[in-house]
C-alpha cells in the first residue's frame, strides 16, 4: 500500500491499525472511558445539513485561510499530538514538511517525541508557522526553560492546553501498557523489548503498567487558573499570541474574551480551540460543533472579540466546511496526522491526507455554492438536529 491508495482519511486509520506496533495504536486511539465523546465528535457531523445553492459559477473555489494572522491555503491546521514518533521515526520532523508544502500550520505538542527546534528545522521555507502547545509543568522553571527555547527559534503562538489537568482514563492504552510489564518481566527493562519506545521521546517518564498518556502528564500542573494567563504573557514577546486550547463551554469562552492585562488593558487571549482532547479528556464532554453551536445562539459578541477554533473527529472536508459555516475560522486534525504517518507513510503519508482533505473542502464548497472561505456562513446550513440535542 502506498499513500496514493488512500482515499479517505478514514482509510489512513485502517492502515495504521494494521501496521503500528500494539503500544502505539493503543495511545493513539484509545480515548477515556467508554469513548462516547470520541464517537459522537465526528457523528455529530451528521446532525448538520447543507442548504446548498445552484446556479453559481463554482468553476473556481478558494480555500485560502488564515491563524492568528497567518496565512494559510486551507482552513485547516495540525493539533498538537505527542509521540508522532511512535509511528515513524521522522515523528514531527514528518508532519512539519507535509505541512509547509501544503501550506498550513503546525502546533507542536509540548510532549513531541524531538525537541522544538529540531522539529522547526524541518521547515521548507524559513517563512514556515509553527505554534508551541505548553502543558504547565508544576515546577514552572521547566516551562520557562522551554518558553525561552521556543521564543528563540521563531514561534507565532503558545496553544496553552487546559482541558486535561489529568489525563482520562484510556483504558486501551492502560490495557496494553499492563501486557508489556507482564510480558517483559520487570517494569523497568521495558525500554529494551519495544524497538521504537527508547527513541519516542517518553525518556525519564517512561513508567510501568499504566500506560503512555498517564506516564507522559507526570509533572503536568494541575492547579492553573485564569489568573496565570498574565504570568504566561509575561514570558513571551509582546507579539507572540495565545491561544487557549480546551475549552467546553460557552461561559469559558465568554470568560476567555473578557481577559485583559491590567496594566495595558490589551486582551490576553487571540484565540480558542474549542476541543475534547479527541474525546482523551472527560468522558461525556460535548462534540466541539455543539458548544460552537451554542455559542452562536447564545454569545455571539465572542466571534468578534475572538478567533474560535474547533478540533476532535474532522475526517471529512464537508465537516471542515460544516464547522466554518457556524463560525469557525479553522478546525484541527488530531489522530489523522498520526495515523497518516504508519506503515512507513511519513511525510507522503500527511501530505496525501491533507490532500484529501483539500479535494474534499473544495468539492464540498462547489456542491453548496460558496467560491471562497469568507462566504461561508449559517445561511449553508439548516442546524434543527443540532440544536435539539
Ligand atoms: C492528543 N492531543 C493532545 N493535545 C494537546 O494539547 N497536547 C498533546 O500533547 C496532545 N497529545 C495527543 C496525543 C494523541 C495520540 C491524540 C490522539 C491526541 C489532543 C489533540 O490535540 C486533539 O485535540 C485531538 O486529537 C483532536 O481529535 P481528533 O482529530 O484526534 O479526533
Amino acid at each position: 500500500e502506498t499513500p496514493a491508495d488512500m482515499i479517505n482519511i478514514a482509510d489512513f486509520e485502517e492502515h495504521a491499525r494494521r501496521t503500528l506496533s500494539k503500544k502505539a495504536w493503543a495511545y493513539y486511539f484509545s480515548a477515556s472511558d467508554d469513548m462516547f465523546s470520541k464517537v459522537f465528535n465526528h457523528d455529530v457531523f451528521a446532525k448538520v445539513f447543507f442548504r446548498p445553492r445552484i446556479f453559481r459559477d463554482v468553476s473556481k473555489v478558494d480555500t485560502s485561510s488564515s491563524i492568528f494572522g497567518v496565512s494559510t491555503t486551507l482552513p485547516i491546521f495540525v493539533s498538537p499530538a505527542a509521540l508522532a514518533r511512535l509511528a515513524h521515526p521522522d515523528g514531527e520532523k514528518a508532519i512539519a514538511r507535509a505541512c509547509g508544502k501544503q501550506g498550513i500550520l503546525q502546533m507542536i505538542s509540548n510532549n513531541a517525541s524531538l525537541k522544538y527546534p529540531d522539529i522547526t528545522s524541518a521547515k521548507i521555507s524559513s517563512e514556515q508557522p509553527f505554534a508551541f502547545q505548553l502543558y504547565v509543568q508544576n515546577e514552572r522553571s521547566r516551562s520557562v526553560e522551554q518558553l525561552k527555547d521556543v521564543v528563540a527559534t521563531g514561534c507565532r503562538a503558545v496553544v496553552l492546553t487546559l482541558d486535561a489537568p489529568t489525563p482520562g482514563k484510556r483504558e486501551l492504552d492502560e490495557r496494553v501498557g499492563r501486557e508489556e510489564v507482564r510480558e517483559s518481566g520487570l517494569a523497568d527493562e521495558d525500554d529494551d523489548s519495544e524497538p521504537l519506545s527508547a527513541s519516542s521521546g517518553l525518556g525519564d517518564k517512561e513508567a510501568a503498567g499504566g500506560g503512555v498518556g498517564r506516564a507522559l502528564f507526570q509533572g503536568t500542573a494541575g492547579d492553573l487558573v485564569w489568573d496565570d494567563l498574565l504570568w504566561l504573557k509575561s514570558l513571551l514577546p509582546v507579539d507572540m499570541k495565545i491561544i487557549l486550547k480546551g475549552l467546553q463551554s460557552v461561559e469559558d469562552v465568554v470568560l476567555a474574551a473578557e481577559q485583559r492585562d491590567p496594566k495595558t488593558g490589551l486582551k490576553l487571549v487571540d484565540g480558542v480551540i474549542i476541543s475534547n482532547h479527541g474525546g482523551r479528556a472527560i468522558d461525556g464532554a460535548p462534540a466541539p460543533l455543539m458548544v460552537l453551536e451554542e455559542l452562536r445562539l447564545y454569545a455571539p459578541q465572542v466571534f468578534k472579540q475572538l478567533e474560535i477554533y474547533i478540533d476532535g473527529g474532522i475526517q471529512r472536508g464537508t465537516d471542515v466546511v460544516k464547522a466554518l459555516c457556524l463560525g469557525a475560522t479553522q478546525v484541527g486534525i488530531g489522530r489523522p496526522a498520526l495515523y497518516a504517518l504508519a506503515g512507513g507513510f511519513g511525510e507522503s503519508g500527511v501530505y496525501r491526507a491533507i490532500q484529501i482533505l483539500r479535494e474534499e473542502v473544495e468539492t464540498a464548497m462547489r456542491l453548496v455554492g460558496a467560491t471562497s472561505i469568507t462566504q461561508l456562513g449559517p445561511h449553508f446550513v439548516n442546524t434543527s438536529q443540532l440544536d435539539a440535542i
